[in-house]
């Protein structure tokens, strides 16, 4: 656990046996922190610049190592921050989680930083540490759990924020404590994501969610097969049928003080397939383990909801996670089944491996019982979104107020999504069935198209929109400084973000 604080005071002297600090490019003279530990060194990052050694470009490193008695820490690390009139929250994250993981790497443990870009680079104090904290807590993160302990792995024990300006120490200690809340809990979904199979159960998940819900105070309710057969979810309990491990449908609520249970929420839905084989259309084999990455939609709702309680939103907002594993077995869903969602919609079965869509309607479905101000699903859901996105963005479809709102926050987290159409003139057939109310899967073409269309058919009047998260759920190499190899914890900010967009009668 590394903790972050804040201390006023001069980054020269203080404590800590690795120095962060940061040079915009073009900058021949460094100033401010940086400047007072350059006059520490006796002007060694000045003639490091001056050489060409540090050019200040966006995420450079550069360990520079004082000698005795120049400043108290072993080692001083100089990370660059790109040009200054191109300076964002985006590029503070990720010099803060480039400087963080050298730190780790030459052995600190105790690290001192300058707030990166909230002078020269002209972010508002807040933000800028709100980034710092994403940026380092985001980078640190590993999955350990299932390896045994490693004298050679070490943490990073402490953080601290050095400011010479007192005024802005509450606004740095905010902002810390912002990003915080949501490093820690992309980090959940990360670690949900990354969990195997056979551990992350849909029991455990729900088990997860209720020890998280306990901890920030979140209102959380677990229904089981019984309650799933008793309120008609025949989707659901169709893809479940093949598992021994039975479905659970998780229903967490956060309603903030002074706002009235009847206040119209925002309801958040994510597909929470714990491990998705296909079924009895079942998948091959190669890549099939990456598959327990089938419940990224359901991590994010849940990061998403712990964090908008931490940090107290001002939003009433439900999130509905239908988890359940996808097997083949005597007794799964076949192909040429015909079930019925909970509002009795009868869905003929093309593939039993479309099946997120299926445990989705029955979660929209029960969702319109909040008639709700905006109702969203996100979903690793089909290839095909891959195919068309080239797993870099997340597909959004559905109402445009909303999907504008989502594509606001997106940009403004740096987890972006991009709109897909759901005309009706030419995709409102694709999923129409001979012997149902419709197919639970279209042609080849336009798969996440069709797949939208079919989530329509179950929102009812609300103002919903779908993300399609398939293949961002998992990074398969490191995608830059706070984005390591493994699953991502893509969609916990930018759901945070779009929920927080409603607060105030926005
Ligand atoms: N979980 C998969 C989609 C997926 C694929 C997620 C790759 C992440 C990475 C989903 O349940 C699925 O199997 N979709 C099918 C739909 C098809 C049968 C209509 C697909 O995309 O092939
Ligand atoms: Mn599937
Ligand atoms: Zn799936």
């Amino acid at each position: 656990m590394t903790i972050l604080s804040v201390l006023e005071g001069n980054l020269a002297t203080a404590t800590a046996d690795t120095i962060i600090v940061n040079l915009f490019a073009e900058t021949p003279e460094p100033s401010g922190a940086t400047g007072a530990i350059d006059t520490a060194l006796g002007g060694t990052i000045r003639r490091l610049i001056a050489s060409g050694d540090i050019k200040g470009k966006p995420n450079e490193l550069t360990v520079v190592y004082p000698v005795e008695g120049q400043v108290p820490a072993s080692r001083v690390i100089v990370v660059g921050l790109g040009p200054r009139d191109a300076f964002t929250a985006e590029r503070a994250r990720q010099a803060a989680g480039a400087a963080i993981r050298r730190a780790r790497d030459l052995g600190g443990t105790h690290v001192a930083t300058v707030l990166h870009g909230a002078g020269q680079g002209h972010l508002d104090v807040p933000v800028a540490a709100q980034a710092l904290a994403e940026g380092t807590l985001l980078a640190l993160y590993r999955f350990t759990e299932l390896k045994k302990a490693d004298p050679n792995r070490h943490e990073i024990e402490h953080v601290t924020v050095v400011e010479q300006d007192g005024t802005r120490i509450e606004a740095i200690g905010t902002g810390l404590t912002h990003g915080r809340i949501l490093a820690e809990s992309t980090n959940l979904a990360r670690t949900l994501v990354n969990r195997p199979p056979n551990i992350l159960s849909p029991r455990a998940l729900a088990e997860v969610a209720r020890q998280a819900s306990a901890e920030v105070g979140l209102r959380c309710e677990v229904l089981g097969p019984d309650d799933i057969a008793a309120l008609g979810m025949g989707a659901l309990a169709a893809v479940a049928q093949g598992s021994h491990e039975p479905a659970q449908f998780i229903i967490l609520e956060h309603r903030p003080e002074g706002v009235d249970a009847d206040t119209a929420p925002v309801v958040l839905c994510g597909k929470g397939v714990t491990f998705d084989s296909g079924g009895i259309s079942i998948k091959p084999s190669q890549g099939m383990g990456d598959m327990k990455g089938d419940m990224g939609g359901a991590a994010a709702v849940l990061g998403a909801m712990r964090a908008l309680r931490a940090l107290n939103v001002p939003v009433h907002v439900i999130g509905l996670l239908p988890a359940t594993e996808n097997l083949p077995d005597g007794r799964a869903f076949r192909p040429g089944d015909v079930i019925r969602a909970m509002d009795g919609q009868s869905i003929e079965i093309i593939s039993t491996d479309a099946e997120g869509r299926l445990i989705l309607a029955d979660a929209m479905v029960y969702a319109r019982r909040y008639t709700p101000r905006a109702l969203v699903d996100i979903a690793t859901l089909t290839g095909a979104c891959m195919v068309a996105l080239g797993a870099k963005v997340a597909g959004v479809m559905g109402n445009a107020d909303v999907v504008a709102r989502l594509r606001t926050a997106g940009d403004a987290v740096n987890e972006r999504v991009w709109e897909l159409p759901l005309w009706a003139d030419e995709y409102g057939k694709m999923i129409d069935s001979d012997v149902a109310d419709m197919k639970n899967a279209g042609g080849r073409n336009g798969g996440a198209i069709s797949a939208g269309k079919f989530l329509e058919r179950f929102a009812g009047d609300s103002d919903w929109a779908h993300i399609d998260m398939a293949g961002l759920e998992i990074n398969e190499g490191e995608l830059g400084p706070y984005r390591p190899k493994g699953a991502s914890g893509y969609g916990v900010r930018l759901l945070v973000e779009f929920v927080s967009g409603y607060a105030a009668g926005h």
